[in-house]
């Protein structure tokens, strides 16, 4: 039996709710010291003193570092492409750019003397008032000149299209600040081995990159460089780039010359390691009286820090998701704030633009009279608008068939407010969704074990979703062993190269460096019982070889030989197989490739609180060949949970004269907790994609968490009427 498409729980759940798993804060090593950062009070100005004594004569201080004393970094420009969260270096000069900026490390024999000792640094500023985001900035924003993408996009005569249009919708739509909240708070033990050897234990969902970050800003070869993490307790894109507190970490270990510990605090994960930047989108759709699309305008703005160009692509997926037979348009511009950067979370880009797109697209549906499914299936398209490529697979059409089969659509009213549960407001609402699908290269290795069981390798990560165990069954197929066969070992820059858990790509790319490993060791096995000592298939073809259950069997004969009879029939003690997966750039392939979602809500509104409860929730996926199912199925209601917070819950308020963010923790800033969750039905219609991975997989955690906000936004103006462009979806704008 297959061990892919088997929905097996993960390997590291034991050890994780036994406290086997260390995280990076955990782990435990004699003699290291713990750091502690004093940020600063001002959003915009510089340090004029720092006074340093009382807090340097502190019990058990070791160091107290500021910009006077701390080693010098090497700056570098800014860049999407490079792995850092921000160019601007803390404690190199007596600026202040941002509230919460690290203004001083403590390094004490605790955290709590480390801790204790910063309150008692003395700092004076000289302030300026800050520059504070408001969405009213928009109308001042500029293209910035560094970018990831095309900032613009222009097919047909988008402007002309809507002009001319029949029926047409043009609104504003403005999202928050949010912030990740992984549970697990960034930390970093940083380690100096006598010959100069660095080794960073990181909270980071790239060990890779934070390796080449950290080689270029403090100066020393890669290959002097170790970072490791084997756990993480969720990063969705804060761990993804590195941030200064980890640099830091490793210049404070150098100065006390012993190992740092030093986390972040719930409230410095508010300012020092980035956050999704707020968004102000206008779209325009035009379409004839059917609901035909002709135009789309979707133009975004963001806020970035002022020493970084970070642009939050929301317009992207309006590129890809409906054609338009007139035209498309796109732009994104930034404003510039005194705030850290901005860096990408859980479903980037997708998840904000959706919200603006998807409810347009909702409001053209009753600007036209026709059916939120009907007009999304009336305006599905086989080749992407922006490219001209046809799609690798779409199965769009049936996520939304499928979805409003399961939901029960066909019984909804499309009147608002016209659907009723005793007192409460019944609402049902769609969205649709498109989601990147990235192609990267990653390496990994594969070690058949002269017991018969097999070890894999690669310096990818498990962020939590369950790596561990599906590059187990991808490599147990590959070998033909069972899944409990095989040891997975990631998250270190010693194993062989692989990308950053980001874009959820490591499924398709990292894992299929596993299964090309594993064929390659089962391959060398084939090999030797074919022409190996004492060969068992002498002469046969290696075609005709097939192994299951750790057992090589030859076709049409009764001969049979294990792996480890014939490793130990070789003098082997193990046999390794190498991976090496190099796609091709999506850009620059023939086919376009997208995962894509249909989402159905049901909300009950409270008609005198302006409460809002999601009753139930549909989940229709095409992310290709599913590997495990269970996993898979966990993505899907992470992926719905995240999407109620941002559609009901979530934003980082900041204070306008302070230029700080103000709800700093779990009780000022809101996550929805399993009270706020109904059952959630997820399902899976995709099939093997080619193109995609030759796993057949296309990207699919972030994909689940796009969406769901226009469902829940279009379900709650079908209960009252009311049309929410503006999220969370609170009370006050109910009432
Ligand atoms: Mo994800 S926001 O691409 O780490």
């Amino acid at each position: 039996m297959n061990a892919i498409g088997q929905p097996i729980s993960r390997f590291d759940g034991r050890l994780k709710v036994t406290g086997g798993a260390h995280y990076t804060a955990d782990i435990p090593l004699a003699g290291a010291a713990h750091a502690a950062i004093v940020h600063s009070r001002i959003a915009n100005g510089r340090t004029v003193s720092i006074g340093t004594t009382a807090a340097g004569r502190a019990p058990g201080v070791l160091a107290v570092l500021t910009h006077h004393n701390t080693p010098r970094m090497k700056p570098l420009p800014w860049s999407h492409l490079r792995p850092q969260g921000q160019t601007y270096l803390p404690l190199q000069d007596d600026k202040i750019h941002y509230a919460g900026q690290p203004i001083a490390i403590v390094v004490a024999e605790t955290r709590d003397q480390a801790m204790h000792a910063g309150t008692l640094i003395e700092i004076e500023y000289e302030g300026n008032r800050p520059v504070v985001f408001e969405p009213q900035m928009a109308r001042e924003a500029i293209e910035p000149p560094q970018r990831m993408w095309p900032l613009s996009s222009l097919v047909g005569d988008a402007d002309k299209a809507i002009a001319d249009a029949a029926v047409k919708v043009e609104q504003v739509y403005t999202m928050p600040d949010r912030h990740h909240n992984a549970m697990e708070p960034h930390a970093t033990l940083a380690v100096w081995d006598e010959d100069g050897t660095l080794t960073l234990y990181d909270s980071t969902q790239m060990v890779v990159g934070t390796r080449k970050l950290a080689s270029l800003v403090l100066g020393i070869p890669e290959e002097k460089i170790n970072v490791v993490c084997e756990f993480l307790g969720g990063g969705f894109g804060g761990k993804s780039w590195s941030w200064p507190h980890t640099l830091l970490a490793a210049l404070a270990a150098r100065v006390v010359n012993r190992p740092v510990h030093l986390q972040l605090t719930r409230a410095q994960m508010y300012s020092m390691v980035g956050h999704q930047a707020a968004t102000v989108q206008t779209i325009a759709l035009g379409s004839d009286r059917d609901g035909k699309l002709t135009g789309i305008r979707h133009d975004s703005v963001n806020p970035t820090s002022v020493f970084d160009d970070y642009v939050e692509y929301a317009a992207l997926a309006s590129r890809h998701l409906w054609r338009a037979s007139g035209g498309i348009s796109t732009s994104h511009r930034v404003v510039y704030v005194n705030r850290n950067s901005p860096v990408v979370l859980r479903a980037p880009m997708e998840a904000q633009g959706h919200f603006a797109l998807e409810s347009a697209m909702d409001e053209l549906a009753y600007a036209t009279g026709v059916d939120p499914v009907e007009l999304r299936l009336r305006n599905d398209t086989d080749t992407d608008p922006y490219s001209g490529r046809p799609f690798s697979t779409r199965a769009l059409r049936k996520c939304l068939i499928e979805g409003a089969a399961r939901f029960g659509w066909d019984k909804r009213t499309a009147e608002p407010r016209s659907m009723r549960d005793g007192r409460y407001l019944i609402g049902q609402g769609v969205a649709a969704a498109i989601f990147t699908h990235w192609r990267w290269p990653g390496k990994a290795r594969v070690t058949l074990n002269g017991g018969g069981s097999a070890l894999v390798e690669a310096a990818a990560h498990d962020i939590g979703t369950g790596t561990y165990t599906v590059m187990a069954q991808v490599a147990a197929d590959a070998l033909g062993l069972t899944a409990d066969r095989v040891v997975v070992r990631l998250g270190d820059t010693r194993l062989p190269e692989s990308h950053p858990a980001i874009g959820s790509s490591t499924m398709a790319n990292a894992s299929a460096a596993v299964m090309l490993a594993g064929q390659a060791a089962r391959k060398k096995a084939v090999q030797l019982a074919l022409t190996g000592r004492d060969a068992p298939f002498a002469g046969a073809a290696p075609d005709d070889v097939v192994v299951a259950d750790g057992k090589l069997s030859l076709a049409r004969t009764n001969l049979n030989v294990t792996y480890a009879e014939l490793l130990a029939r070789n003098g082997l003690s193990s046999l390794v197989g190498d991976g090496d997966y190099d796609p091709v750039e999506e850009v620059n392939g023939p086919k376009a490739i997208f995962s894509f979602s249909a989402l159905f809500a049901e909300v009950r509104v409270d008609p005198e609180f302006g409460l809002v409860r999601l009753n139930r929730f549909v989940g229709v996926y095409d992310a290709g060949r599913i590997i495990n199912p269970k996993t898979a199925r966990s993505q899907a209601i992470g992926g719905i949970i995240w999407g109620v917070g941002q559609a009901l819950l979530e934003k980082s308020e900041t204070d306008p004269a302070l230029g700080r963010f103000m709800n700093r923790n779990f009780s000022g800033y809101l996550v929805p907790t399993n009270a706020d969750i109904p059952n959630l039905d997820v399902s899976f219609v995709g099939g093997f994609d080619e193109e995609a991975s030759p796993l057949g997989t296309k990207g699919l955690g972030e994909l689940t968490a796009v969406s769901v906000a226009p469902a829940i936004a279009n379900a709650v103006y079908h209960a009252t009427g009311k049309r929410i462009r503006d999220l969370p979806i609170t009370v006050e704008k109910l009432l």
